[in-house]
């Protein structure tokens, strides 16, 4: 039989993403769990690896349960003193901390701006000709929201592939996100696979189909507006068509995607 987490006091969880991996986590989490496993608390308390909690700028992180409590700059020096506090009810050393339950907001000592998309520059593009154009995110974090949104707000969108005739999202049945790096699209016909999470460096080939560029356009021309998807490479692997600036989906594009980034026509 496993644990028996009824009788769990404390939980804690040890971010295991990159940010926190490159700043020396898996040292501290190494050091906790020999801590609790000498001190007998092995079976009443409980570590638990997770990914990214998206505050890298304080890598390594941990967060403390019961309450709120968010750990900082973690080393294997100050784990061990944390979670004895914390085990023994005693008074926790504020300065370790990130955020606890009641502050406004959480004291860091590497804050970074909030990284937001540029306004829309009117460029003359090799492809689009004189279009006004901006560059949104490609992490799966978007992508597979707005893929999603798509699929069900579908009208007057369509998904263009290189030398494929234009698909209305309407005709979208399924998207299929099951897999380690591939987006599914399927349609009756067809599927279509876009690879949108984080690839391997040495796999050459799925670096070529990684959406790494997500840039949003409204040509001046033509009055069209999309979403083209590029590689690394600056190789088109994709577009997708509104049928007016007017369109919901394009809307949303800038308020959700593009985080309230105005498209004003000069
Ligand atoms: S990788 Fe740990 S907070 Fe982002």
């Amino acid at each position: 039989m496993g644990k028996n987490i009824a009788n769990t006091t404390h939980t804690f969880f040890f971010c295991d993403g990159g940010s926190c991996q490159k700043a020396g986590s898996e040292k501290v989490v190494r050091e906790a769990r020999a801590y609790l496993r000498n001190n007998e608390l092995w079976d009443t308390t409980h570590t638990i690896k997770t990914r990214c909690n998206g505050r890298c700028e304080d890598a390594p992180t941990c967060i403390v349960s019961p309450g709120e409590f968010w750990y900082k700059e973690l080393t294997p020096e100050k784990i061990t003193p944390i979670i004895k506090r914390h085990i023994d009810n005693e008074e926790l050393v504020e300065s370790e901390l990130l955020y606890k339950k009641g502050w406004n907001q959480q004291v860091s000592n590497n804050e970074r701006a909030p990284i937001k998309p540029k306004p829309f520059e009117l460029k003359n593009d090799k492809e689009l000709d004189e279009c006004y154009i901006t560059r949104g995110f490609s992490s799966d974090q978007y992508l597979y929201p707005l893929f999603l949104y798509l699929k069900e707000n579908p009208e007057g969108v369509s998904l263009s592939m290189p030398n494929e005739l234009p698909i209305p999202f309407d005709d979208i049945i399924a998207l299929d996100y099951s897999k380690a790096h591939v987006l599914e699209i399927h349609t009756k016909t067809t599927c279509i696979t876009l690879t949108i999470a984080s690839v391997p460096k040495d796999n050459k080939e799925l670096q070529k189909s990684k959406i790494s560029s997500t840039e949003y356009f409204y040509q001046k021309e033509t009055k069209l507006s999309g979403i083209r998807f590029k590689n690394k490479f600056g190789e088109i692997l994709g577009r997708i068509l509104f049928d007016s600036i007017k369109n919901k989906a394009w809307k949303y594009c800038t308020k959700i995607q593009l985080q309230n980034t105005a498209l004003n026509l000069i």
